[in-house]
């Protein structure tokens, strides 16, 4: 019984039916690799012990590897003498740590060799990281397979924070993902963190120049933005700033998952455009005010938002053997 699926796939892709195979399961290790997840969950546990930037880096990776080619681990190859990895595309701000899914990859390899993908390791990565920092759980379908091609420059297809809600929308939507999708998913609070939010992440000043400096013909300042919570951040950034790593650091806490992204968004204290940009759409800022006020309600959105993105299906062929190079 244990490993009909493939045969069954093989089968139907002769019949040209293979995309009823890319659907993903939560038990598909069952028999495989049936100690993959504690296997995963050590190697995260281990890191976040010794590194409190682990959640934010793992969570965003798995992000960067959905939205490019869907979720097949490019975002985990390096570059060579002949190609530029997504590593190196722009918007690579901040992406690091890929140590640990090379960990989690070694112990899984000893346990189980050539069965579990690298782009099924880092989505289990990205659930841990958010279930130990407070946040909610949640089963990760997996089968998903390893591709062969990472690009620099295909990670201009990444949403920029400078995005109006239209670009969102459209961002989002090419990959099935919804208005409450968006919105749920932008609510991660390492992402769009505010200096006075409960989390850990980091944002570079450049991700937010825009706002705090020559917004617009009228305003240097963007007008939504809070004025005492611009003038902090205009504090950290300066108009020609010349701190390589400036920016807006959340290191007020331990690693908290919470709602607290919506309520400050709600007060003009976001960093992106692209968050007050959920205001400017009425069921956007009418699950914005929902979040805010429902912590649980959010988690729930979450963690569905968390296992669609992470449907989003790539052309993946392989297991890797190692997760920064193809077979
Ligand atoms: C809605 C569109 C999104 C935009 C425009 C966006 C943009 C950004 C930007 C500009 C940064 C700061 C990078 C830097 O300056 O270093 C950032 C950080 C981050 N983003 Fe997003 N993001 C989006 C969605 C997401 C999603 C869907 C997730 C995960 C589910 C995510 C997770 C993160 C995390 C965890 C960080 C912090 C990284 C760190 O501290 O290492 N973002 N995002
Ligand atoms: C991001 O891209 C720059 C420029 O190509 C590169 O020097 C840097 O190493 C990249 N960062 C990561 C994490 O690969
Ligand atoms: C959003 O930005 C795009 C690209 O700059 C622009 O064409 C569009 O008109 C904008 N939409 C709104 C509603 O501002």
């Amino acid at each position: 019984m244990a490993n009909i699926f493939p045969l069954v796939c093989s089968f139907l892709f002769v019949s040209s039916l293979s995309s009823l195979c890319s659907a993903l399961r939560v038990d598909y290790y069952h028999h495989t690799c049936p100690h993959v997840e504690e296997a995963v969950t050590t190697a995260v546990k281990r890191a976040m012990a010794a590194d409190r930037t682990v959640p934010a880096a793992l969570l965003r990776m798995h992000f960067h590897d959905c939205f490019v080619r869907g979720c097949d681990g490019s975002v985990l190859l390096d570059s060579t003498k002949k190609n530029k990895a997504e590593k190196e595309g722009p918007a690579n701000l901040s992406l690091h740590a890929f140590y640990v899914i090379d960990n989690a990859k070694k112990a899984v390899e000893e346990m189980c060799p050539g069965v579990v993908s690298c782009a099924d390791i880092l989505a289990l990565a990205a659930r841990d990281v958010v279930a130990l920092s407070g946040g909610p759980s949640w089963e990760v379908p997996k089968g998903r397979k390893d591709g062969r091609v990472s690009e620099a420059t295909e990670t201009i297809q990444l949403p920029a924070p400078t995005f109006n809600f239209s670009q969102l929308q459209q961002s989002f939507s090419q990959r099935d993902l919804s208005t409450v999708d968006l919105v749920a998913l932008s609510g991660t609070p390492t992402c769009s963190a505010t200096p006075s939010g409960h989390t850990l992440g980091f944002s570079h000043c450049s991700s937010f120049q825009n706002r705090i400096h020559n917004f617009d013909a009228k305003h240097d300042v963007d007008p939504s933005l809070h004025p005492a919570f611009a003038a902090s951040l205009r504090r950290v950034c300066p108009a020609h700033n010349k701190v390589r790593n400036a920016g807006a650091t959340m290191d007020n806490t331990a690693t908290v998952f919470d709602n607290a992204y919506y309520k400050l968004l709600l007060e003009g204290k976001s960093l992106f455009s692209s968050d007050q940009a959920l205001l400017s759409h009425p069921k956007a800022k009418q699950l914005v005010s929902e979040f805010a006020c429902n912590e649980k309600e959010f988690f729930e959105a979450f963690a569905r938002s968390m296992i669609k993105m992470g449907s989003i299906p790539g052309n993946g062929q392989e297991v890797r053997l190692n997760c920064r190079v193809v077979r």
